[in-house]
């Protein structure tokens, strides 16, 4: 069983995960809408990678003995600038994931639930590979540009990083 204050910061994280997919997944609508097919099939993909993350968190809570919780989620937002505000939005959203992750790895440490901080390492690296994913394509649309044939070019970019 997970203390008290662990499985509610375990809850909080499925909880934003789940919210993380829907987030993509209403950005990848948003994108379909604007004939960017290229970043509405990455979002979608992402968006069910973020399920995922959920429910490997939920799985693990369960496998203590503890109970997660699945809890309301906030609705994302449904209209963007632009496809450079969509995804300076997804990154500034997974610096917010690496925040609360952090806190839960500290929490562990600090209760000396090594189980739990053994658990949560993949979620470290995975952080890391994130902002580093997000970042590197916030840098190529400031290395193409947006106008003319550069958003045709970015939205095949981004399009291209999507694992067949
Ligand atoms: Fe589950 Fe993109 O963090």
């Amino acid at each position: 069983m997970l203390k008290k204050v662990i499985l509610d910061k375990m809850n909080r994280q499925i909880n934003l995960e789940h919210f993380s997919s829907n987030l993509y997944l209403s950005m990848s609508s948003w994108c379909k809408a604007q004939g960017l097919d290229g970043a509405a099939k990455f979002l979608a993909q992402h968006s069910s990678e973020e399920l995922g993350h959920m429910q490997k968190l939920f799985k693990y809570v369960n496998e203590t003995g503890s109970q997660a919780i699945i809890s309301g989620i906030e609705a994302p937002d449904t209209q963007f600038k632009n496809i450079k505000d969509v995804f300076e939005q997804t990154y500034k959203h997974e610096l917010l994931i690496t925040t609360t992750i952090n806190e839960l790895v500290e929490l562990t440490l600090q209760e000396k639930d090594y189980a739990t901080f053994n658990f949560l390492q993949w979620y470290v690296s995975e952080q890391h590979e994130e902002e580093a994913l997000f970042k590197g394509i916030i840098d190529k649309m400031n290395i193409i540009g947006l106008e003319g044939r550069g958003l045709f070019m970015i939205d095949k970019e981004i399009g291209n990083l999507v694992a067949n």
